[in-house]
């Protein structure tokens, strides 16, 4: 057993809560648990939350079951990234929307918020296990009409969703951003907006690479792809563990 399995191990030990099999099986999920730290400081995170408007109730609610029930709970966007996301929606308001790596549905409803009523939100998950909580929330919102959750991995449904998108939210396997993008990119509207989380990845980015860390290189290399794509404007933001806004020319 790696060094690493070791650690989680003993981290699910000290705070007891349930295990289901397949977070064994999916080693992704621990990496990002245990590479999520703060780029803003607490106080500076907790006075803009506190200067922001609240989540509604059914974020709230969906927040803390996340924390009450879901492994590696500080994957869910929350309330500034998702107030963000929320804003970003309304200004654009996209009839099209695609999210790849779903959780437990955090995003997809903030981002759903700046729907055209007759728009559609296609978002994606690997984990079959969230289904059920993903699907509790979607049916509570007023946009359940417009929600569509596939379950499965992004780079096999991607293809099949014959779509023109105004707004793309990536937020899964990091080693796979340059994969998401390219497929998404020739689908994306002339003006429209691609966005990507956690391109700060623990602030790693900045310092020397381990050799063995292929999250870390694969961001890095992603973002300097992006740096140097002539087909796109982007714009790097520190908010939470960094957010890419990218803009199809
Ligand atoms: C950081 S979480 C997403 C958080 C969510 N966007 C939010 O803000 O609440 C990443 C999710 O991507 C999923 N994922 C990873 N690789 C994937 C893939 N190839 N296809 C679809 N989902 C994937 C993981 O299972 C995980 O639930």
């Amino acid at each position: 057993m790696s060094q690493y399995y070791k650690i989680c191990i003993k981290f699910i030990k000290k705070i007891k809560k349930p295990l289901k099999k397949s977070h064994f099986r999916k080693k992704r999920n621990f990496k990002v648990y245990f590479c999520r730290v703060k780029i803003i400081s607490e106080p500076i995170e907790f006075y803009c939350e506190t200067h922001s408007s609240k989540a509604s109730d059914l974020l709230y609610h969906l927040n803390r079951e996340t924390y009450i029930k879901i492994l590696n709970p500080r994957m869910i966007a929350g309330q500034l990234q998702g107030g963000f996301l929320t804003m970003i929606s309304k200004m654009l308001k996209p009839s099209n929307i695609l999210e790849i790596g779903t959780f437990t549905g955090y995003s997809a409803l903030c981002l759903a918020e700046g729907l055209q009523p007759n728009g559609a939100l296609h978002t994606i998950e690997i984990d079959e296990e969230l289904e059920e909580i993903i699907t509790k929330y979607f049916n509570l919102s007023e946009h359940k009409e417009n929600l569509h959750l596939h379950i499965g991995n992004a780079l096999e449904i991607i293809p099949k969703l014959n779509k023109t998108w105004d707004l793309v939210f990536i937020d899964a396997e990091k080693t796979e951003y340059l994969q998401y993008y390219e497929m998404v990119l020739p689908h994306v509207q002339k003006g429209g907006f691609i966005l990507i989380d956690n391109v700060l990845w623990n602030g790693k980015v900045t310092e020397p690479i381990a050799e063995n860390d292929r999250d870390t290189q694969a961001i890095v290399e992603f973002n300097q792809f992006i740096q140097n794509d002539g087909r796109v404007n982007n714009l790097l933001l520190p908010l939470r563990d960094g957010l890419l806004l990218i803009e199809k020319l």
